[in-house]
């Protein structure tokens, strides 16, 4: 039985207030920490700020003690009934890690068990070098790698950093080198010259490249802003320029390529490439618009990230949609994390193609090291599939 729920104070590697839920039952306490965005889609489920999320707490604390986290999907329900359907009442940073706390407690902290997962391992998706929102000269938010050639998880981690520390040993020939709020890699270099180098780099460990556009960010008066190649694309230039960067480099995974209302773009893109086409901000992480999407033929690929599903059950229910759809799913972190490895344990246990979780830096390492921790607990472990 759930006997006290508390919320205190923390913060995240970007320097942001946020919370820490703790969950007190029988067998000890299980806690989590809520990730935060800073790109963030307009679909979104909101979050409060840390202090209100505190504030609050004591008029629904009541509410939500005395009931039994071994059904934690019924947990996620009455979440849902004290916070309102969109988590309004307490924000969904709150009820995130309040369900994921919630969900460590029913599983002994082996969610990743509970979950059924098998013993396919996500594909770690590094962010080597960045811009955007995150902090960097570059438009394009994320440069990504994917050790495809990977056997093991260990094999995939070396490659990641090994892909980041090369990229970063030649962009350190700037004399802006610095690192972003995900720790990846930002200098003065433009978009197209940060490609050739995250390509070389990529190209020297036998692993590929991706993007993540985060495109809704470039997206104003009806143009695409590319500042630091001085360029403006309209929506078909946009596609042009994409279309050419796929074929260019080889890349096999762009996110967030268009903005995120314009689901016939993203099919026109999806269709024209073997590439995998994921929506981020186009779905926030909800069922509804994945299906949606489907319908659009949009994307082959969906993120999904707890606080915006609200909820794990929530987060359960939009990878459904993805089955549905044939879509991967692709767990992901923010750019805002702690040293909380939730989302390793959700990856594995749900059977994702993918996990976006960084390359460096303790909060992102936390979750590859999770990773690593439960492959050395899983009898036969493999990597997922994958069609390179
Ligand atoms: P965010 O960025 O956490 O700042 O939203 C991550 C992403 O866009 O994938
Ligand atoms: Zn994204």
């Amino acid at each position: 039985m759930i006997n006290d729920i508390s919320v205190i104070p923390a913060w995240n590697g970007r320097g942001e207030k946020t919370i820490k839920v703790k969950v007190a039952t029988e067998k000890g306490v299980f806690s989590a920490y809520a990730p935060s965005g800073k790109s963030k889609g307009k679909w979104e489920t909101a979050v409060l700020p840390a202090d209100q999320v505190i504030k609050n707490f004591p008029d629904i604390k009541k509410q939500l003690i005395g009931l039994d986290e071994g059904d934690w999907e019924k947990f996620d329900s009455h979440i849902e009934q004290v916070c309102g359907r969109n988590f309004e009442r307490c924000g969904a940073n709150f009820s995130a890690a309040l369900s994921m706390a919630v969900i460590r407690a029913a599983s002994g902290n082996r969610v990743y068990k509970l979950l059924g997962g098998g013993a396919a391992f996500p594909y770690p998706i590094g962010n080597v070098a960045g811009g955007g929102a995150h902090m960097g000269s570059t438009a394009i938010q994320e440069f990504l790698v994917i050790p495809v050639k990977a056997k093991t998880i260990t094999e995939a981690i070396e490659t990641n950093f090994a892909v980041w520390q090369e990229a970063g040993r030649v962009l350190s020939r700037s004399r802006h080198i610095g690192r972003n709020d995900e720790g990846a890699w930002i200098s003065g270099t433009d978009d197209v010259q940060t490609l050739d180098v995250v390509t070389a780099a990529a190209e020297a460990h036998g692993a590929r490249v991706g993007l993540d556009v985060a495109a809704s960010q470039l997206f104003s008066k009806n143009k695409y802003q590319w500042a630091s190649l001085k360029k403006e694309f309209n929506t078909t230039e946009q596609f042009e320029f994409l279309k050419m960067m796929i074929e260019k480099y080889k890349l096999v995974y762009v996110e967030d390529p268009f903005n995120e209302n314009d689901y016939a773009a993203f099919a026109e893109l999806k269709k024209s490439t073997k590439c995998i086409i994921c929506g981020d901000d186009l779905y926030a992480s909800q069922a509804l618009r994945i299906g949606q999407g489907a319908q659009h033929g949009a994307t082959n690929a969906a993120v999904i990230k707890m606080d915006q599903a609200g909820t794990v059950s929530r987060a359960m229910r939009a990878i459904d949609a993805c089955e549905n759809a044939q879509m991967a799913h692709v767990v992901s972190h923010r750019s805002g994390e702690t040293c909380d490895s939730f989302i390793a344990d959700f990856a594995v246990g749900t059977g994702a193609k993918f996990i976006k979780c960084g390359i460096a830096g303790g909060e992102r390492t936390a979750k590859l090291n999770r990773l690593l921790e439960i492959w050395s607990e899983t009898e036969s472990p493999a990597m997922a599939g994958s069609k390179f």
